[in-house]
């Protein structure tokens, strides 16, 4: 039974996942290549925001269960199976660039050949279809000089959510395995079972080309759901007293259907799904096959940032001139990533106008001052975020936003004015100010009503400006 297990890669996948093994009785040696990061993780500082990161990783470190390196051999010296989470950015055209993943399971690979003993590879980085089989494998039999048996090899994606990363690997709704032979499966799920104990959450072993498909057509399922429910939004900004919170909760109820992944916005961002979405349709063109559906969840996505520019046009009579607080930077609350994060896409197109922006965030303003630069001012408090300002827009819904009233926007903005991109306020409570929220249309009856009778509904501030039975 193996209890050694190294990670390559310390990112936002593989530093919470090193850190959950070492937590559950595995010895673990992480390594990365940056060499700042291994100095920080050395002191027990985490380089990422990632909730309960940072007091794991001291614990494992000070219970001696995980070591950090940036030496491979040493990392395949002593461990019996490695889990790659190195970065598979984006290249220009859409396409995966697997630039850093051949690196390492060539070095990797090299390290084997001096090595008796069987070693499993597991692939966790996302990768087209195809690529286990068709490139990792031929690249670690060619620099290993082994045969499969000798070492074992699976792609095993994750599905884990930023903020929630430790949640998601100690509480997966599944496991996915695509092994290229019985033995790697086998060797992988002991591992599992080692770390989940029995039974082990609902395990899927497959082929490792369903399991690459599996990945992507899963992040593209989650961005069709989000994109589908903001087609209907622009349906409902247009209808008097519509409200798309509640067509999402009715449809919903359908279990076919579902709530999560409905709620309405400025789309869908962050290192995944926006990667993911484009490099599917890449590798669809690729196959020669045209996925439509791809293409459009993809403009829907790029309309409700045009369609937040506008309703901001609209609410405070032209944005020339203009100064405009920001609420949010991270891609999602409870991360301070801010790739392909929705308020940077936002801020571009707002700069385009004569406007000045200043920006808050609880956790992503460093990371977001290399993107944005000099080019908005950054500040500590949203207080000071609100100071003289002309208009405020609620980009990512950080709970601490959810406290913001009206009278601290009278208190502190030159002239208020409230956006809701992510229909987190009620706009009842602001009906002093100039409010609008994207994806709700225009409140005209005063006698419409929402009424619920199922038990499960617990939150309902959302719609206590329309009158309720
Ligand atoms: C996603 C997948 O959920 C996860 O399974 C995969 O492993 C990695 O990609 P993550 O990138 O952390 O996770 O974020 P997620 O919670 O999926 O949100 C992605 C984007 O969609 C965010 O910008 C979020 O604000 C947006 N979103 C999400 C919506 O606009 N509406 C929703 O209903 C849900």
């Amino acid at each position: 039974m193996i209890s050694r297990i190294s990670v390559v890669g310390l990112g936002y996948v593989g530093l919470p996942l090193a850190c959950a093994f070492a937590f559950r009785s595995f010895k673990v040696i992480g390594l990365d290549m940056d060499l700042e990061k291994i100095k920080l993780l050395k002191e027990g500082e985490a380089p990422i925001y990632e909730e309960g990161l940072q007091e794991l990783l001291k614990k494992v470190l000070e219970k001696g269960s995980l070591k950090i390196t940036s030496n491979y051999r040493e990392m395949v010296e002593e461990s019996d199976a490695c889990f790659v989470c190195v970065g598979t950015p984006a290249n220009l055209d859409g396409s995966v660039d697997l630039k850093h993943i051949k690196e390492s399971i060539e070095i990797i690979s090299e390290c084997l050949r001096r090595i008796d003993k069987y070693f499993l590879l597991v692939i966790r980085s996302t990768i087209p279809p195809g690529t286990t089989s068709n490139i990792i494998k031929k690249i670690v039999e060619e620099k290993s000089g082994k045969k499969l048996g000798q070492y074992g090899l699976c792609f095993n994606p994750e599905f884990l959510r930023e903020g929630k990363a430790l949640h998601d690997i100690f509480n997966p709704g599944r496991i996915i395995i695509g092994a290229v032979d019985k033995k790697s499966g086998k060797t992988l799920l002991d591992i599992y079972k080692k770390f989940y104990g029995e039974p082990t959450p609902p395990v899927l072993i497959t082929s490792p080309i369903n399991a690459e498909l599996i990945k992507y057509a899963n992040n593209v399922f989650l961005a069709t759901k989000i994109s589908f429910i903001n087609m209907i939004s622009q349906l409902c900004q247009r209808l008097p007293n519509a409200d798309v919170k509640v067509v999402a909760e009715g449809i919903g109820m359908d279990k076919r259907i579902g709530r999560e992944f409905l709620n309405a916005g400025l789309g869908w961002g962050g290192s995944c799904l926006p990667k993911d979405v484009k490099a599917f349709l890449k590798f669809g063109e690729e196959m020669g096959l045209r996925l439509k559906l791809v293409e459009s969840i993809i403009e829907i996505n790029e309309l409700q940032i045009e369609n937040a520019v506008k309703l901001a046009e609209d609410l405070v009579g032209g944005l020339n001139g203009k100064r405009i607080s920001i609420l949010g930077l991270a891609f999602k609350p409870g991360t301070d990533d801010v790739r392909e994060s929705r308020a940077i896409r936002l801020i571009e197109e707002l700069l385009k106008y004569n406007v000045r922006i200043k920006v808050h965030d609880p956790k992503a303003l460093q990371k977001a001052k290399k993107i944005l630069g000099d080019r908005v001012s950054y500040c500590k408090t949203f207080e000071e975020c609100l100071t003289d300002s002309d208009l405020c827009i609620l980009v990512t819904e950080w709970p601490e936003y959810k406290k913001l009233k009206q009278e601290t926007l009278k208190k502190y903005m030159r002239k208020p004015a409230l956006l809701d991109c992510r229909r987190l306020y009620n706009p009842e409570e602001f009906k002093e100010i100039k409010f609008a929220a994207i994806v709700l249309g225009p409140i005209e009856m005063k006698n419409s009503f929402t009424y619920r009778s199922y038990s499960s509904f617990h939150n309902d501030s959302y719609i206590t400006f329309q009158e309720k039975i």
